[in-house]
């Protein structure tokens, strides 16, 4: 047997990491140890489709060497500085990101729930300071449903007990809402002292719930007309997943903070950033908010080139055609089987619900013969199953992936 470095073998690794690692992850049992584009391969050299992307960080395929090469080059010269001198590369990376997204301003940082945090506090310091909202009591309005990461605050307002219970005391200053009802955010926003609407423009971690056509589009009206920002948080969502270059685009909706993370980097290190405009971020001075890597040159030179990836190689498009392609094939398979209820999603972020309980551990024994027939994908919630391939994928790939699914699906017994 082939293993990483003739030690272990894939039964020791998993063992390993159950003895010695926390058990905060529930993974399948495959053990990994290369990528290139849209495969992977375990231990034992068997190949898989990745359909996960890593939560859609690896839009650009595993190892893209344009961003590996980006990567290497600046790791010979320099790699972190803190912000507490200027570096060569962070003043480039900046002009380049805010003119990609059309921004004023950028707040580098590293992981996604580090970036929601931070639109946060910029928006909270917004509502005090330009808004006038009576000291400690802005509001910020969240939806059920929710995910924006694992802090101790953004757990604190998440409607999961699995991500909260026990980790309270919980931090005021978030109301929850329903996700997709447009009544209850005009309702909610007659509270006087709300400062901002966070709202992931599709909920991925949910189980990929689309909202109604026109629900982002009204809310960002009711935003303006109530003087609210709205919050997008496009970690999963931005950056081509849903074939455009962001979910909000879809609507034609600029948010006042945009929040991305994840495949802004293309899953090679962790960067994440948060964009406005002057009259926002001007309320962030020094020593209000910061982060050893935030903004560090490795990170600069691989967020530029994970960036140039997806506009040269035309991913957004990519991701728009092969998602009206992957839903069209999966809903022909709904049609023949019991097992499958639905399909939903926007581009290559795409889900599929399983006819049982939610309880059930239906999904996740078809996940595990989907791996056994090549193709990697995960549980996202109970019946839910999470579709996600890296967009560099082609047609010819994808309908690889597609009959992949239906034999597993065709051949699955409960
Ligand atoms: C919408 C959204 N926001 C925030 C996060 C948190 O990102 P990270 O895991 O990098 O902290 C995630 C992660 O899945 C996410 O999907």
């Amino acid at each position: 047997m082939i293993t990483t470095d003739n030690k272990y073998s894939a039964a020791d690794l998993m063992k390993l990491e159950d003895k010695f690692g926390a058990h905060n992850y529930h993974p399948l049992p495959v053990v990994l140890e290369k990528g290139d584009g849209v495969y992977v391969w375990d231990v034992d050299g068997c190949r898989y489709y990745d359909f996960l992307s890593a939560y859609s960080a690896v839009n650009q395929g595993h190892c893209h060497s344009r961003i590996i090469s980006a990567l290497v080059e600046q790791a010979q010269k320099l790699t972190l500085t803190s912000r507490a001198f200027y570096n060569n590369t962070l003043g480039e990376y900046e002009k380049f990101v805010t003119g990609y997204f059309g921004f004023e301003k950028v707040l580098p940082m590293n992981t996604g729930a580090e970036a929601v945090e931070t639109a946060i506090k910029i928006c909270r310091k917004w509502g005090y300071e330009k808004k006038g909202l009576p000291e400690n009591s802005a509001q910020i309005i969240v939806c059920e449903q929710n995910f924006h990461g694992r802090t101790t605050t953004i757990v604190s307002f998440s409607s999961d007990e699995g991500a909260n219970k026990n980790f309270g005391p919980y931090p005021l200053g978030f109301i929850r809402i329903p996700y997709n009802d447009i009544n209850a955010l005009e309702e909610v926003l007659k509270h006087p002292n709300v400062a901002g609407f966070l709202v992931e423009p599709i909920q991925g971690e949910a189980g990929v719930f689309v909202p109604d056509e026109g629900y982002l589009a009204k809310a960002a009206e009711l935003c303006k007309a109530n003087n609210v920002l709205l919050i997008a948080d496009e970690v999963q969502t931005g950056i081509a997943r849903t074939g455009k270059l962001l979910a909000c685009d879809h609507e034609n909706v600029r948010p006042d903070i945009l929040i991305l993370g994840k495949a802004i980097s293309g899953g090679v290190i962790p960067v994440s950033a948060v964009f406005c405009d002057n009259h926002i971020m001007e309320v962030i001075t020094p020593g209000t908010h910061g982060s050893t890597f935030g903004g560090n040159p490795l990170a600069n030179k691989v967020a530029i080139a994970a960036l140039e990836v997806i506009a040269d190689e035309k991913l957004a498009e990519n991701a728009e055609r092969l998602g009206e392609i992957f839903r069209a094939e999966i809903q022909k398979l709904i049609d023949e089987t019991e097992l499958l209820v639905l399909v939903r999603g926007k581009g290559l972020l795409n889900a599929i619900v399983v006819n049982d309980t939610e309880d059930s551990s239906t999904a996740w024994d078809l996940c595990v013969k989907l791996k056994e027939n090549g193709l990697l994908a995960k549980p996202t919630h109970g019946n839910i199953i999470r579709f996600a391939p890296p967009l560099v994928m082609n047609e010819e790939q994808l309908m690889d992936c597609v009959a992949i699914i239906r034999k597993t699906v065709l051949a699955f017994k409960k």
